[in-house]
């Protein structure tokens, strides 16, 4: 994939590793579109010089909407970055655990997937261009806490591989990007702000032990 002069799209992207992506990307020379549904979010992206679009990947309908709506606006438009996830803890032995698989099954697979359908058409008519999805090293060891969003993952790196073989001679390239941990919101704000003060205790008892 060349690395400069793509239209970018990135599910997702308007916080933690898509908004990294986001800014990376645009310094070396793209147009980066980020699209959520925070509206807070999207207009700090905005002020970072991003361009902005609002979607929500958990509703096929939205997904239609927003897909017509991107290459409209932006029919440049010839790399997407399917980013947007959700991971939430599920204790499977409470019996109250549907709602959070079935959302995380539309975010996280379902989503990609539908996205997918509805650029491809326009993908497939670009000189260059590359779908990329956004896995887990928990797609292949998972954690025990997170089982649907690790099953997402492992489902999505399948998927990928199969894309890959069924595009490999049109003018679209597949990739999955496999991110480390990275301390973002993933797992909500609260989460992050307790493990970030944790860390700094921990890093603030090293100090004073010297
Ligand atoms: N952090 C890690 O350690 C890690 C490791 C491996 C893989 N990953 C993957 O990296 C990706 C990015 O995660 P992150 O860690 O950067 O977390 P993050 O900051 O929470 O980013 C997730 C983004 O997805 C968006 N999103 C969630 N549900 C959505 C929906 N229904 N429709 C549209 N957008 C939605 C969120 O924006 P809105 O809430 O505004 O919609 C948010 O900007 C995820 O796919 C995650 O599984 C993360």
């Amino acid at each position: 994939m060349k690395m400069t002069d793509n239209t970018i799209l990135i599910t997702g992207g308007a916080s933690g590793i898509g908004l990294g992506l986001a800014e990376a990307f645009k310094k070396l020379g793209n147009v980066v579109i980020v699209a959520g549904r925070s509206k807070l979010k999207l207009e700090n992206a905005r002020a970072k010089g991003l361009e902005t679009l609002t979607v929500d990947v958990g509703d096929q309908s939205s997904i239609e909407y927003f897909a017509r709506a991107a290459v409209e606006k932006f029919p440049a438009l010839n790399v997407v970055i399917h980013n947007a996830g959700i991971m939430q803890n599920e204790k499977l032995t409470t019996g109250k655990t549907s709602s959070i698989a079935t959302s995380t099954v539309m975010t996280n697979l379902l989503g990609p997937i539908y996205l997918t359908n509805d650029l491809l058409p326009h993908l497939l008519k670009q000189k260059e261009a590359a779908i990329i999805t956004v896995t887990s090293g928990l797609a292949y060891l998972p954690l025990m806490m997170t089982p649907t969003y690790c099953a997402t993952k492992a489902a999505i790196h399948s998927y990928t591989e199969s894309l890959r073989l069924q595009l490999k001679e049109t003018s679209v390239e597949v990739k999955e990007i496999i991110p480390p941990y990275v301390a973002t919101s993933l797992m909500g704000e609260e989460l992050l702000q307790k493990r970030n003060a944790g860390m700094l205790a921990a890093r603030k008892k090293e100090w004073d032990a010297l």
